[in-house]
């Protein structure tokens, strides 16, 4: 099947409409007194995301604090405190400043010991199943096609675990590393099954360096070399896309 893509001209407007959907699900289950289960991402990508719904909150009257979040990904090993863990970044990017209560919150933990860490995974799947599931997922996508971290070869099945990154998904973070040989071998990710157990999904691609792997995503046959393109088989997936990353479409 094909995956509906939107295309906004600008970063910013797809970011907004994404917001809204969220704004509308979160508005709904908060009349009815409900959770709201979100699945988060880190990256530059969903940072337009976040300041939307940081300014539905302040201005709008967004009331965040039935939403129970769950993000995808951490590097390992990573201090929570370390300048570079997702952890750290959501807070700073977006948790400091909304009203979802801090137990509500669930990010991969870095700071494990390799024995512990199967038990985790096998808990953080546990825990995303008893909060009722992911209402909706947002992803970002790497230049090797890997949503979380999943990078290619990542089974169809597979769910939360640790991994090896990819080279080229090192190189694309060395940068904010100073240099690639701090950026972590290993990281702790939500599978590929893990994620299109969501209910619906948002994918966002923004910038010209996006093109060629979103054509892969979308418009190639699924498959483990690229594992954004299992969103293939999701039955409400949206990719959300400006004008750049939908050149090769
Ligand atoms: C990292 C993250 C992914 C993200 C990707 C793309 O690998 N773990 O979740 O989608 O980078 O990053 P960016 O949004 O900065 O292009």
């Amino acid at each position: 099947t094909r995956v509906p893509a939107l295309r906004f001209p600008t970063a910013a407007d797809g970011s907004k409409y994404v917001a809204r959907e969220i704004d509308k699900l979160v508005r709904a289950r908060n009349a009815a007194g409900k959770p709201t289960v979100l699945g988060l991402a880190t990256g530059s990508t969903p940072v337009g995301l976040y300041r939307e719904l940081i300014r539905l909150h302040k201005e709008e009257g967004l009331d965040l604090s039935r939403v129970v979040t769950f993000n995808l990904d951490e590097y390992l090993p990573m201090p929570k405190e370390d300048a570079h863990s997702y952890f750290r970044w959501m807070h700073e990017t977006f948790f400091n400043h909304v009203n979802i209560p801090w137990g509500n919150i669930h990010v991969p933990d870095g700071t494990l010991a390799a024995e512990d860490v199967d038990r985790f995974c096998a808990d953080y799947e546990k825990r995303i199943r008893a909060a009722g599931g992911i209402d909706i997922q947002i992803l970002g996508i790497g230049r090797t096609g890997h949503i979380g971290f999943n990078e290619p070869g990542s089974p169809r099945n597979s769910r939360t675990r640790m991994v090896t990154l990819d080279g080229i998904t090192r190189r694309d973070a060395a940068p904010g590393f100073f240099g690639e040989e701090n950026v972590p071998a290993q990281a702790i990710t939500m599978g590929v099954a893990s994620i299109l157990d969501a209910r619906r999904l948002f994918l966002m691609a923004y910038g010209e360096h996006k093109a060629g792997v979103v054509f892969k995503a979308l418009e190639q046959p699924p498959t483990e070399a690229v594992s954004a393109s299992f969103l293939q088989e999701h039955p409400d997936a949206t990719v959300v896309l400006d004008d750049a990353a939908a050149a090769e479409l």
